[in-house]
């Protein structure tokens, strides 16, 4: 796929939406939520290579068109430009490629949210994870124990941003704020019940006090969603279990034809 862009100069680092003005072939740029043209999200880690300048798209944003009574939103690519740009008089034309994995991690806590809690969870995904995998982007958020407040996140980093990978960190236990795995269930499209299996089997070999978790794992949208446990330690324990898997279940849900025989 291909983009023609209009961009101002910038610095390295900036982070810029492609409107409608700077994408010509708005088409192939954008979508909006109540009108032609539509055209899904761009995943974000997808990487856009110029002859001078290469960004990263980094996440999206609604875009207000005003119209007679109302307003008509389009839904922006955020970009950041890898390095500096000079700027261009005319439309260059960039191309898209995705290499590389999507990260996103979200911790759920009320302590934390507040800031009276230093979350080591959500860090020890990115790291973690970062050993295992090509990781090429990142993104991380402190939520507090709030079903409404996860929905809205999960829904966003799968159908919007498109991320491959999604954990949450907390509330998978028994207090009445513990909500993740409900609040999770509700949005997947399929489940994976071999994930849940494999991190309880590995964690019960760690702690008796695994049976407490109730944490589920599947698809929405092309992203895997996995719910973890709260603390550092129990993120580690069970993202070991999965980590020979990610690559695997990766492709196959990006459609990989090959032969699983091997
Ligand atoms: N799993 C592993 N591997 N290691 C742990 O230390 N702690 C358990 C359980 N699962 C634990 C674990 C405990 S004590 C609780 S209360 C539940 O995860 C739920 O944790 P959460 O509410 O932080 O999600």
């Amino acid at each position: 796929m291909e983009l023609l862009l209009d961009l101002a100069p910038c610095s390295e680092g900036a982070i810029l939406p492609i409107l409608p003005k700077t994408a010509p072939n708005l088409p192939k740029a954008c979508h909006t939520r109540n009108g032609a043209p539509y055209m899904p999200p761009i995943p974000v880690g997808t990487t856009l290579i110029g002859d001078t300048a290469q960004f990263l798209v980094v996440g999206h944003m609604g875009y207000p068109i005003p119209q007679a009574n109302s307003y008509r939103e389009v839904i922006a690519p955020l970009i950041q430009a890898m390095s500096a740009n000079p700027g261009t008089d005319t439309e260059v034309r960039f191309t898209l490629k995705k290499e590389g994995i999507s990260l996103a991690w979200i911790t759920l806590s009320d302590s934390g949210a507040e800031g009276m809690r230093e979350d080591t969870s959500g860090p020890a995904i990115d790291d973690y994870l970062r050993t295992q995998l090509p990781v090429a982007y990142a993104r991380g958020t402190l939520l507090p124990d709030s079903p409404w407040a996860l929905r809205a996140c999960l829904s966003d980093y799968a159908l919007r941003d498109r991320f491959d990978i999604i954990c949450t960190s907390g509330g998978t236990g028994l207090t009445s704020r513990d909500q993740t795995p409900e609040t999770t269930e509700k949005l997947l499209d399929r489940t994976l019940p071999g994930f849940v299996i494999a991190m309880m089997t590995n964690s019960l070999a760690k702690t008796p006090h695994a049976v407490l978790s109730r944490a589920t794992a599947g698809i929405i949208g092309q992203s895997l969603v996995i719910n973890l446990p709260g603390s550092r330690k129990a993120v580690l324990e069970n993202l070991e279990a999965i980590a020979p898997a990610l690559k695997h279940t990766l492709a196959k849900l990006h459609n990989d034809p090959s032969d699983c025989g091997g």
